[in-house]
Parts: C-alpha cells; structure tokens; sequence
C-alpha cells in the first residue's frame, strides 16, 4: 500500500516526528531514503503507534539501515538473535549522557528503540545533536577540541551520577557486573567527521574518562567544558514516550540520557543497534 510520509521537526535543532509510515522489514525502498534523509537532516526521528512491531519485525526493519550486532557485554534478549533490552526491574536505566557503546573501536551508526512498558509519567529519553554542539564552540576551543583524543570505557564511574531511583543494590549491582564482564578502553578522536553527512561532530558523553596528554582533573575539567556544549537544552529535544512508539537515532550524531523519574513504575525500551563506524578526525 501506498504511504505518504510526513517530517514534522519537534525540536529547534535536533529531532523530528515521522508520520504516514508503518515500519517493517520490506518498506518501500522511496520511503526508506525518505527516513533515511530525515535521520541525516534531524538527527533522531520520532515514530508514533508501531505497535504492530514485535522483535522480530523490528530486528527485520532495523536491518534496513545496516548490519545489526549484539551489545558487546550484555547478552541478547531471549528468543531474539541482537535485541538489547532494557528493563527498569532488571536495574538498566540509560540514566547519563551518552552515545551508545562508544567504549569499543567500531562505534554503532544508528540504533532503533522501541517503546515496550512505559510507565504512566516520567521515563521520557533525551536526545542531544554533536554537531550543533561543536558548531557552537568558540574558535579557540574548536581548534583545542580538533587536536585531542579521549580515552571510552564502559568502567566507568557511576557514582559520579545520581543512582536511579528505587532500585535495590543488589539488583543494580548484578546488571553493573554483567555490563562491565570484559572492559574495554579505546581512544576516539574528540571531533569527528560524519561519514555520511561529513559534518564535525563532538565524540564525547559518559563513557570518555580521560583525554589523552591531561591529568585526571584537567580531563574532568576539560569533558565539562565540552559537554557543557552538548547538553545545553537549546541542543535538545525530549520525546514523552506511548508505548509502541520507535525512536531512531544516529548514534555517532547525537548524545542522549533516559530520565530515571519515573520510581518504581515498570520501564522497558528494546534497542537493536545496526552499522558500525570507526570515528575518524581528518585532521588527526
Ligand atoms: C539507551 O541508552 O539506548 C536507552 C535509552 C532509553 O532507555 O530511553
């Protein structure tokens, strides 16, 4: 059947709602470029009422985009062959800025998240644009930021962020183990060129601890300055989740940060991440 499709921006800088389209594996092929443009000029686009998509539909449509693979520590949903799922009860609240498994030299393009269980209130997902963000950078400071490389591990400091709410130790620290079962630590350019779109773009969020050639505290100081830039709410959008909605982002474009608001209330997204990008500085 013939779909019409609709861009409508949500947001100043970053994200866009898509309407017309019932995702699957064999969309069209004008309207997949039509999404796929929308993704490079928006950055994360928003579908509302997928609620026909189960797991394999959506591994099916998020293939579409790229090769999907399986997050590098925590095992795949069962029954599914790459969904990462996270589940609230199971103590996976995305609750810090970041992109998505930057901690490993072959960062994931895109990730697809589907709306699951979404608490009454709260829950909503964050999303930054890094482009916007480097763009906005004083002169003195792009120059800066084009020379370094960060250190990405997934051991990071959690204790620096505000512990999610309502969820027992125990329960926190048995998803913590499983998520830091082999540590990586790979060194990313802090700018990098898109290769789709070739646009500079800062590289940074919650898995960089420590730029190259600094002290501990100097990284600590200089990741804030930067940051700072990303996370400016003029350089967001935030999406009020429904169940069934699909949220896609491009992962070496954006920051994003799960707000953990919602108590005890159940919260379950499923994310298949697809493609995979070396981060590159042309000027490194
Ligand atoms: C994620 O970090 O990929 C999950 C985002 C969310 O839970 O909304």
């Amino acid at each position: 059947k013939t779909q019409q499709l609709k861009v409508v921006p949500v947001a100043g800088r970053i994200g866009a709602e898509i309407q017309g389209v019932q995702l699957s594996g064999d969309l069209d092929l004008t309207i997949f470029n039509e999404i796929k443009q929308a993704l490079n000029d928006h950055k994360v686009i928003f579908f509302k009422g997928q609620n026909h998509l189960d797991d394999a539909s959506q591994e099916a449509f998020a293939k579409l985009l790229g090769e999907p693979y399986a997050h590098p520590t925590v095992p795949v949903k069962d029954n599914t062959n790459y969904i990462f799922e996270l589940d609230s009860e199971r103590g996976a609240k995305a609750n810090h800025w970041h992109t998505d498994v930057t901690f490993v030299p072959e960062v994931p393009k895109y990730s697809v998240l589907r709306g699951v269980t979404i608490p009454d209130v709260g829950g909503d997902t964050v999303w930054a644009n890094t482009n916007e963000a480097y763009e906005d950078l004083p002169d003195g400071l792009k120059k800066l930021a084009d020379g370094l490389w960060a250190i990405h591990t997934n051991e990071y400091d959690y204790a620096q962020f505000k512990p999610a709410e309502n969820i027992d130790d125990e329960v926190k620290k048995k998803y913590r183990d499983i998520f830091e079962s082999t540590i990586y630590k790979t060194r990313h350019p802090v700018v990098h060129v898109h290769a789709e779109t070739g646009k500079r773009h800062l590289l940074l969020g919650g898995f960089a601890g420590r730029v190259e050639g600094y002290t501990t505290s100097e990284s600590e100081r200089l990741l804030s300055i930067f940051d700072s830039y990303v996370t400016r709410l003029e350089n967001t959008v935030r999406w009020q989740w429904s169940e069934g909605d699909v949220a896609i982002w491009d992962n070496l474009a954006t920051q994003h940060y799960a707000i953990a608001d919602y108590g005890d209330q159940h919260r379950v997204v499923r994310r298949v991440t697809v493609g995979k990008d070396v981060p590159v500085n042309k000027e490194n």
